[in-house]
């Protein structure tokens, strides 16, 4: 019989604090605090998320475990987010780790918050897993990546982005709408009314399969400034508008690589991660190519897009089946590659 393997996930890199406990691939409970006290900043305060972390992670915690209907000590092992994120975020999720796997004297798993995102892809669901090797477009507030994916924990970084991530370029132009952060799932909401071939904002094409995404977020911005210089309620008469052109040209950014990235290595399975993969107009062209180009295609439940635990303890579970155990000297990564 399969051993049974109960891991407790921790995951604290940006504005979300979260505890999952994990039985091998199954997900018994995901709890997730968001803090809400960004949103009148218009961005995440560094130092208000970790001292919200810290408020957090203890309450967090049980309530997982309660969930879970799981004690302590029948955790095996605690994965935790070491990075990247911010700092602050990360020591709170880190500390906490550590002094839990010291009083518990159990393993303790250092786990890459990119590569959990894909991972999260292996948690047990009704769609099944993808077979290696497949690529992952993987799309937050902090990276867009193209990632290729051999094995649970072989990862090959094909592309990325030179400056602002796609899930920048979203809340950056919410921000100059007027919306509140994060502006993403705002900007998704408003397009779903929209003629998304009204506007044309360009994006520049980058080599290889890197992308750039901070000079349509400037265009963007003039554009707004002169079309409200000539018709002072240009945003709200057009919002739907706007928002479904500006958002179609980011998905068709993303998807262009994406594919020629996919024809080039002779890779059918897709799958997509991270907070932007909620979004609905990529997870549609996504679903396009499965039925029109025969494209096997991967989407996460909405549930595992943005950051979470559940992500952090799967991961962490492939790390424990290969003893990938750290020590307790073990510090966060703010940048830390895939
Ligand atoms: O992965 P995530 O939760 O945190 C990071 O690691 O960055 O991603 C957060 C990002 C934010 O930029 C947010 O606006 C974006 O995901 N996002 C969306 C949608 N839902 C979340 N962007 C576009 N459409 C959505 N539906
Ligand atoms: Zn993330």
């Amino acid at each position: 019989m399969q051993e049974l393997v109960y891991i407790l996930g921790i995951e604290s890199s940006c504005d979300d604090t979260s505890a999952a406990v994990s039985c091998n691939q199954t997900m018994l409970a995901n709890v997730v605090a968001t803090q809400d006290i960004h949103k009148k900043y218009g961005g995440v305060v560094p130092e208000l998320a970790s001292r919200d972390h810290q408020k957090n992670i203890v309450p967090v915690v049980d309530a997982a475990l309660k969930k879970a209907n799981i004690s302590l000590t029948q955790i095996n092992a605690i994965a935790f987010t070491r990075g990247p994120g911010l700092m602050g975020s990360l020591l709170v999720g880190t500390s906490f780790a550590k002094s839990l796997s010291l009083a518990l004297n159990i393993p303790l798993i250092e786990v890459n918050h990119m590569q959990a995102h894909i991972l999260a892809h292996f948690i047990e669901s009704e769609n099944g897993f993808p077979q290696f090797p497949f690529l992952c477009l993987t799309v937050s507030g902090g990276h867009t990546q193209i990632v290729k994916v051999t094995g649970y924990l072989h990862f090959e970084l094909l592309g990325e982005t030179q400056d602002d991530a796609v899930g920048e370029a979203f809340d950056k132009a919410a921000k100059i709408l007027g919306l509140p952060y994060p502006g993403g799932p705002l900007i998704d909401k408003y397009a779903q009314q929209g003629d998304a071939k009204k506007y044309k904002f360009p994006i520049s094409n980058m080599t290889e399969f890197n992308y750039s995404f901070s000079g349509i977020k400037t265009d963007f911005l003039y554009f707004i400034q002169n079309e409200t210089k000539k018709n002072a309620n240009f945003i709200q008469e057009n919002l739907a508008d706007i928002c479904a052109s500006y958002q179609a040209c980011l998905a068709d950014s993303l998807f262009k690589k994406l594919i020629d990235a996919a024809q080039q290595h002779n890779i059918k399975t897709l799958a997509i991660a991270g907070g932007v993969s909620a979004n609905s107009l990529l997870r549609q062209r996504l679903v396009d190519l499965q039925n029109q180009k025969n494209y096997k295609v991967f989407i996460p439940s909405f549930e595992y897009c943005t950051d979470n635990a559940a992500m952090i303890a799967v991961t962490g579970y492939f790390k424990y089946l290969q003893k990938g155990f750290c020590d307790l000297s073990i510090t966060p990564q703010a940048r830390y590659s895939l």
